[in-house]
């Protein structure tokens, strides 16, 4: 397949053979290094552990229940409480209603129903991944750009420039600051952009972060909404993990701001991308969702979404599952509840062993800092020490230079996509790992002290005999008489 691609590229389109995908980088080598050799307890247990997935799985134990016990949600069932025509058949691109009423609530009780959302203006897609697109598609031409704080998922590089032409302009974010969005680095990559000619026409942000596992304070989401409406640019607001916020009160939607504070911006410019991957742990069920507060995109992303619908079946059993709140509410409680869990215990473990890593209490993964463990502060050292991750302690956990981020020694670790037993072991390689590196770096030490010793025993040997020499010979140059004159 490879062969035939490349043999044929003079006849396919420039977007066919460009390598606007991302496939060829570190992270997805990662994914590759395990599909090679894939850790199992018992089949492979020297095998790499997956760690570079993003999944929530720690609840679907739940999830299977409520499926067991609603049979009549699922296409499969002879239970089945809906005629198989209506599945089957070719469905409307608005979506179901009962679909759309159903995302709304969903949204709205995973924000603490502090906030509500119209569900005319929810707008489906084929995951967040098309969700971004359709949206780069209805508010940038090509060669405008979005800003992007850095560091961010790298999939945004796929998703909202491949086949749009759009750029994105990394906001340079550093660790000093614990990786917090200013002004400064706003307005510096808005001119930076601008005096390379190229038309901002938006920012966007993932709230809570990947990879950080962070969320912005209010304050900072004002900022960001007026700077945004200071500029005339979009505000787009990932969203996809503000159900994975350990204490769910603490987080703030950009839509909370705009019910908040009505005249801090024109809230056309405002658009939140949700899914269900990650808060519900359905990447594969493809539910993305655009909601913009712009009719014009509603109706625009409407008619694209044809390009990247939800099959009915789905739409049908999510509608059943998600309109049903007793189970939404104990779900994001829950799954919260053990998310937190897990964090706190993998972090913690770590720190045993001196391996920090960002604050954080949101997302399916943190921040590890390996600063310390790279021979130099380059992203040259960054890959080399990756790859023995990779090869050595066969842990697939992804290098920050993947994700933009401008230090390196940074990297991210997703916690959720596999059982306890798991954690452990991934927990018990990178403890021994640091131990033997301490032992080997002690050795060194050591071995270096102890050479400077015999070096310096040595010189002492040779001086003192020297001295010895010099003292005998007639022509000492301790009898010249410059040196006497010094002492
Ligand atoms: C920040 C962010 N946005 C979008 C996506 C894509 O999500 P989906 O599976 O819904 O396409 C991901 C997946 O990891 C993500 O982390």
């Amino acid at each position: 397949m490879e062969v035939a691609l490349n043999n044929n590229h003079k006849f396919l389109s420039k977007i066919a053979t460009n390598d606007g995908h991302g496939e060829n980088s570190p992270y997805f080598d990662g994914w590759k290094a395990y599909d090679a050799n894939p850790y199992h307890p018992q089949n492979n247990p020297s095998g790499v552990i997956q760690m570079g997935l993003a999944e929530n799985q720690l609840c679907f134990d739940l999830i299977e229940k409520w499926i067991k016990n609603h049979p009549e949600a699922s296409i499969c069932a002879p239970q089945r409480g809906f005629d198989f025509k209506e599945i089957a058949l070719f469905q409307d691109y608005h979506g179901l209603p009962q679909f759309r009423s159903a995302i709304a609530n969903f949204m709205s009780r995973v924000r603490g129903s502090r906030v509500k959302f119209d569900p005319n203006r929810i707008v489906m897609s084929g995951g967040a991944t098309g969700a971004h697109e359709t949206v780069a598609f209805c508010l940038a031409n090509r060669g405008e750009a979005f800003l992007v704080p850095t560091p961010y998922y790298p999939g945004f590089d796929r998703d909202l420039k491949w086949r749009t032409g759009v750029e994105l302009i990394p906001v340079v974010c550093e660790s000093a600051n614990k990786f917090k969005v200013t002004l400064e680095s706003l307005e510096d990559a808005y001119n930076k952009a601008k005096q390379s000619n190229i038309k901002v026409k938006g920012l966007l942000i993932t709230n809570p972060s990947n990879p950080l596992g962070t969320f912005f304070d209010k304050e900072t989401l004002k900022t960001l909404a007026a700077f945004t409406n200071e500029k005339n640019i979009h505000l787009i607001c990932d969203e996809i993990y503000a159900g994975t916020v350990t204490n769910g009160n603490d987080f703030v939607s950009i839509a909370e701001i705009i019910e908040e504070f009505p005249t801090i911006c024109d809230r056309s410019l405002i658009h939140i991308v949700y899914s269900l991957s990650k808060d519900m742990g359905f990447p594969g069920f493809r539910v993305g969702i655009i909601y913009s507060y712009n009719d014009t995109v509603v109706n625009i992303a409407r008619k694209m979404s044809s390009f990247g619908l939800v099959s009915t079946q789905t739409q049908h059993m999510v509608a059943s599952m998600l309109s049903d709140n007793d189970f939404v509410d104990n779900f994001i409680y829950e799954s919260r509840t053990r998310l937190a869990h897990r964090h706190d215990m993998f972090t913690r473990e770590l720190a045993q062993v001196g391996i920090g890593s960002l604050e954080s209490n949101a997302g399916l993964f943190f921040w590890m800092d390996l600063r310390r463990f790279l021979k130099e502060p380059t992203f040259e050292a960054e890959m080399t020490f990756w790859r023995s991750i990779i090869n050595e302690i066969k842990l697939n956990v992804s290098p920050g230079s993947s994700f933009h981020c401008h230090e390196p020694g940074w990297f991210r670790v997703c916690f959720a996509n596999m059982d306890d037993a798991t954690v452990m072991v991934a927990i018990e390689r990178i403890k021994s790992f640091v131990l033997e590196t301490r032992m080997l770096e002690m050795k060194t030490k050591a071995m270096a002290k102890t050479k400077k010793q015999c070096w310096q025993n040595n010189l002492q040997l040779k001086l003192s005999s020297r001295r010895l020499e010099d003292i005998m010979s007639p022509h000492s140059p301790l009898n010249s008489p410059m040196l006497r004159a010094q002492n």
